[in-house]
């Protein structure tokens, strides 16, 4: 091996890594009790998972698909679950509470754990930003409903007046009332046309969403925390409402609504994978708890899947009662669970569910606000980051500096950014997450298979051999038999390259799952963490170029920093204790 390749892949030891937890948790006044039981790491998950996900990208995801977007949530939780096993199973074998950078380091090495590291800063901090957007526009339509509207322009971003306001301007041009424009086009035609102008850029910003990223910002700087009984009296909060939308909502649909069942066929639906998947990030925030677990081996998988089927029922009978009750296409809107029962005149619940999803919200903010300055500081400990980031407040024992970085890097874009393309960067980034995760097991199966068995939980093995190659080929003869013509079309070369380049993420999966069928077959590979990494990673490939080029644009910078500063500063280049 050279060199430079050794440095790259210099691992961590677990006596450091356990060193460095037990200082983490002095700091925190965490300790190392095991107390948390099945029910707790359930409840955990559900705080972490249901947020601005359901309340509020749901709307465009069904706007695009009608009802058939229920499918996709279910095809998402099977993506997810694959993945929960792996992260279970990496959370098992290494006995440190932690998250995915901290196995990273221990398992694979320091680039990987970098990279994984930097990728959790789109899924916490940049999925924060489209939280913060999210809670603005509940708390929005709580303070129109109440009569203390603030401008429209006061309240959304930018680009959402832009498109909102030329959308509305062609249909005004065609002869359309304006009462009869959707609800969010509505909006942003009178946001834009509102907005004080400086020449021609027009002042349209999301203050809400700046406001309360501040005081969780603050939150966190003095050291609050959600205690376990708060996390779970907000999980009873979610749960409820949620129940009371379908309970109540059931008896509005008109089953009229859900035919055609996919009238944008399946690209419409797919439109929504960002929007879904987001629904479901949060999950993975369980296997950091290992440590503080009576049962880790046992009960990790089984509340990441428990949580997953939870939030799966839920979200696909929501998603049902929601295109049910109106026609799909008016669900475009930043609030859609409140939305349709203001269209159905029950204002009372929409109140009840609007005001429960500024609480919801604001507990998701908590959770990630505060996790996302602690793996800065566990970078910054391992010198792949400024001594800064790591530097505890005298008097609230936090991470400071850290925090107000998280801070500003998530309430400024808060300000200006459109939930659509803020929720699309994180769900690629934590896509690429969990593939790198599925992978990381893979790897760790045929290290651990040539040495000592595995401690702790194991995803269930399950030889991939013929398996993988029956599943790749039924999947690909169901695709040519019902729906042959788009098959053809994407192997067409017509239209030249501006044509390819959208194609070429598709591709990609295409050769991955090739390589990997080979691979499976020849190395006898274990069928989860296989699948796991190539529905997370079809999922990624439905993001769209625009995304990827964003994407690897992220990537490419992280490197860029890494070997800028990481690389060279790295305390386990300076150590000695560097397992080979
Ligand atoms: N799943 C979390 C949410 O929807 C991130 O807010």
């Amino acid at each position: 091996m050279s060199n430079t390749l050794r440095k790259l892949t210099r691992r961590k030891s677990i006596t450091d890594l356990q060193a460095d937890y037990d200082r983490d948790g002095h700091i925190q006044g965490t300790g190392l009790v095991r107390t948390l039981r099945l029910k707790d790491l359930v409840s955990f998950g559900i705080a972490a998972i249901i947020g601005a996900g359901i309340f509020g990208t749901i709307g465009n995801a069904s706007a695009a698909g009608g009802p058939g977007v229920a499918l996709l949530f279910i095809f998402t939780a099977i993506a997810c679950g694959f993945s929960a096993l792996c992260y279970a199973q990496f959370a098992s074998s290494i006995p440190v509470s932690g998250s995915a950078y901290t196995y990273a380091y221990a398992s694979f090495g320091e680039l990987v754990a970098w990279i994984i590291g930097w990728d959790l800063l789109m899924e916490y901090a940049i999925g924060n930003i489209a939280v913060a957007i999210s809670w603005s526009d509940y708390f929005t339509a709580v303070l129109r409903g109440v009569g203390l509207g603030m401008p429209e322009y006061l309240t959304m971003d930018y680009l959402s007046a832009t498109r909102g306001y030329e959308a509305a301007q062609g249909m005004l041009a065609k002869g359309q009332a304006f009462a009869t424009l959707p609800a969010g086009m509505q909006q942003a035609y009178t946001a834009w046309q509102q907005a004080p102008a400086l020449g021609s850029v027009r002042l349209v910003a999301d203050l809400p969403a700046l406001g309360i990223t501040v005081l969780i910002t603050y939150l966190v700087y003095i050291g609050i925390r959600e205690s376990k009984r708060t996390a779970n009296l907000l999980v009873l909060l979610k749960l409820v409402v949620l129940l009371l939308v379908i309970a109540v909502g059931a008896f509005y649909v008109d089953t009229d609504n859900w035919t055609p069942f996919a009238p944008n066929g399946f690209t419409g639906i797919l439109k929504g994978v960002s929007a879904v998947f987001f629904a479901y990030i949060g999950f993975d925030a369980i296997s950091t708890t290992a440590e503080e677990c009576e049962n880790p081996q046992r009960d990790l998988p089984r509340a990441m899947v428990f949580s997953l089927i939870i939030c799966t029922v839920l979200y696909v009978v929501l998603a049902l009662v929601l295109t049910g009750m109106v026609p799909y296409g008016e669900l475009a809107v930043g609030d859609p669970l409140a939305f349709v029962f203001s269209r159905v005149n029950l204002d009372f619940i929409a109140g009840i569910v609007a005001v429960s999803a500024i609480i919801a919200m604001a507990s998701v903010l908590l959770v990630f606000q505060y996790g996302q300055p602690r793996i800065w500081m566990s970078m910054s400990r391992d010198g792949l980051l400024p001594g800064a980031f790591s530097r505890i407040h005298p008097k609230h024992k936090t991470p400071y500096f850290a925090t107000i970085v998280t801070g500003v890097v998530v309430a400024v874009p808060a300000l200006f950014m459109n939930l659509t393309e803020v929720t699309d960067l994180t769900s690629i980034g934590t896509l690429f997450a969990f593939v790198l995760v599925c992978g990381g097991i893979l790897v760790l199966d045929q290290r651990q298979a040539a040495s000592a068995p595995n401690r702790g939980f194991r995803v269930p093995y399950i030889n991939g051999k013929f398996t993988l190659p029956m599943v790749v080929f039924a999947a690909a003869a169901l695709l040519f038999i019902y729906n042959g013509q788009a098959v053809a079309s994407f192997f067409s070369t017509e239209g030249g390259w501006t044509v390819f380049r959208h194609k070429l993420p598709l591709y990609g999966f295409l050769l991955v799952v090739a390589v990997m069928t080979v691979l499976t077959f020849t190395r006898n590979l274990s069928l989860i963490p296989v699948l796991g990494l190539l529905t997370n990673l079809y999922l990624m490939s439905e993001l769209g170029i625009t995304n990827w080029s964003r994407f690897l644009a992220w990537l490419a910078l992280g490197l860029v920093i890494y070997f800028a500063y990481g690389y060279r500063n790295s305390k386990l280049r300076k150590s000695t204790s560097v397992e080979a």
